[in-house]
């Protein structure tokens, strides 16, 4: 009766990995359970996890063809425009989210356009605007700009609104740190970078107050919701968030959080059907009002049976 943080399904958001070819579901090996599917399979994917009550997908794409400047993310036939048209045909009412980001769509495995070395902030700004269109015209409901370039919201905003897509709400991925636990993440989307690290657009992990500043400055610039990513190791950054902007607030439970809980249970060492929802629960405690979960289906099958922490 008094229990003050209570966990659904549709806080849940479940990601998807889009792949060419048809009948495929390539297991993920660092993620039991995480598959790169075609988009047929994708969207059996999709109505297994609306079935069980999860309203939304985070759509990541593995494209046909890389090149310098990840033009395939712009392509109105990519991969992930094919899964989205799929999706709102099958389960229209199922929230689509759009990754934004070049990783896995450059040849060289960074989040945009390479000067030398670095990555150019404002030549990725010119694609993201492209990407994010061309996502919207495919159908879906919500961008969500991972790429973590400065001024980027500013700049998809003003394009989707200039297209006439001004329904089409942004997620940003506001305070992303330059993380060791993305790790099993690059494996899945084929996106590790070929060189370097992604320091220079990424967060420092030691920081705090600065996680604060670049909400803010998404805020300030459209954003409709923000996330804070990793979860569980940034749990007081999230804190900190959700109760300083009162934006809806998410957190990403991320690939290595996901990967070491079910690393654990295959050894029998946790129970990891507990530790995967008191792990939610604790995000959600934290403040986030949706997590972005690889373990979405499970633990929304595990609530449908009545679980208690
Ligand atoms: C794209 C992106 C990444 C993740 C989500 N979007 C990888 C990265 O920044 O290297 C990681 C998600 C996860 O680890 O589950 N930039």
């Amino acid at each position: 009766m008094v229990r003050e943080t209570r966990l659904a399904p549709e806080d849940f958001i479940l990601p998807l990995f889009a792949r060419p070819g048809e009948g495929i579901a390539k297991p993920v090996g660092s993620m039991p359970g995480v598959y790169q599917h075609s988009v047929d399979k994708l969207v059996e994917a999709a109505a297994e996890a609306w079935e069980a009550g999860v309203q939304s997908v985070l759509l990541f794409g593995l494209p046909e063809h890389k090149d310098a400047v990840g033009s395939s993310a712009w392509d109105d036939d990519g991969i992930v425009q094919r899964a989205i048209r799929a999706l709102n045909e099958a389960l229209p009412g199922l929230v689509t989210i759009a990754d934004l980001c070049f990783c896995e769509y450059t040849d060289h495995g960074h989040c945009g356009v390479l000067e030398g070395d670095t990555v150019n902030n404002d030549a990725t700004l010119e694609n993201l605007a492209r990407q994010a269109v061309s996502l919207a015209a495919a159908g879906v409901d919500v961008i969500a700009p991972s790429d973590m370039m400065d001024g980027r919201i500013a700049m998809v905003r003003e394009a989707l609104d200039e297209e006439g897509f001004d329904d089409v709400a942004i997620l940003s991925y506001a305070a992303k740190f330059a993380s060791a636990f993305y790790g099993p993440f690059r494996e899945a989307a084929e996106s590790a970078p070929s060189f370097g690290d992604r320091k220079t657009y990424q967060m420092d992990p030691a920081n705090r107050r600065e996680a604060l500043r670049e909400v803010a400055l998404d805020v300030d610039e459209g954003a409709d919701m923000v996330m804070v990513k990793p979860a569980v190791p940034y749990l007081d950054v999230l804190s900190d968030v959700a109760e300083t902007f009162g934006l809806p607030t998410a957190a990403y439970h991320v690939s290595g959080e996901y990967a070491m809980i079910k690393a654990a249970a295959e050894k029998g060492w946790i129970d990891g059907d507990r530790v995967l929802l008191e792990t939610l629960l604790s995000i959600r405690r934290a403040g986030a009002d949706l997590v972005v979960t690889y373990g979405a289906v499970e633990a929304a099958k595990i609530l449908g049976q009545g679980w208690e922490p």
